[in-house]
């Protein structure tokens, strides 16, 4: 067996947490990045659930993210770590990368469909907003996972209008919640 591309596109960018022998950022088609998800053991909790990244089949657009390229003899080891991260109601599906520097592969992506438990789908921004500000799990607060994946892309320069728009929405509704308080004394 040879090594294997793990694509990562939400808290795999940042948190990897997985050996590799390289990283490369990477592109797959015919999918996008959705905070569609439900977290109910790393954001969230079962009764109050957060809102995580997945994919979601959309025909023409691309997500990229990071690719990690993991040794042969480490791969059972890893997905097993990583089937037990991704739990809560992600799958393994095989991708076709496309690297930013070019060439392709194939790799594997975590990808948490619309008919698992868990998955949310969309909802008006402003309750994917109120969901994320309020929502904390054993791995830390949603907010921060939002934070964490936006400042990762930025890094990366990977654009990302729906992650850069809650962002920004987020940190527009925690200045208003500062000024409240202020205001209240
Ligand atoms: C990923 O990062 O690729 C999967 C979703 C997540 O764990 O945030």
């Amino acid at each position: 067996m040879e090594s294997v591309w793990v694509f990562g596109y939400g808290s795999l960018i940042w948190r990897p947490g997985i050996a590799f022998r390289e990283r490369r950022v990477a592109r797959v088609g015919g999918w996008t990045r959705r905070f569609w998800q439900g977290s109910h053991d790393h954001r969230g909790l079962p009764h109050a659930p957060g809102r995580v990244v997945t994919l979601v089949p959309e025909p023409g657009a691309s997500c990229e993210g990071v690719a990690y390229r993991v040794a042969a003899d480490l791969a059972a080891a890893t997905f097993e770590g990583l089937d037990h991260r991704e739990k809560n109601g992600y799958q393994r599906h095989d991708v076709r990368l496309e690297f930013r520097r070019g060439g392709t592969d194939q790799g594997v992506a975590y990808v948490a469909p619309v008919n698992n438990p868990a998955f949310l789908g969309s909802a008006p921004v402003d309750e994917i907003v109120a969901q994320i500000g309020r929502s904390a799990g054993p791995s830390g607060t949603n907010l921060d996972y939002l934070y964490q994946l936006e400042s990762a892309l930025r890094r990366l320069r990977i654009e990302d209008a729906h992650v850069f728009e809650l962002a920004r929405r987020l940190r527009e509704s925690e200045d208003q919640s500062r000024a409240n308080r202020a205001r209240a004394g």
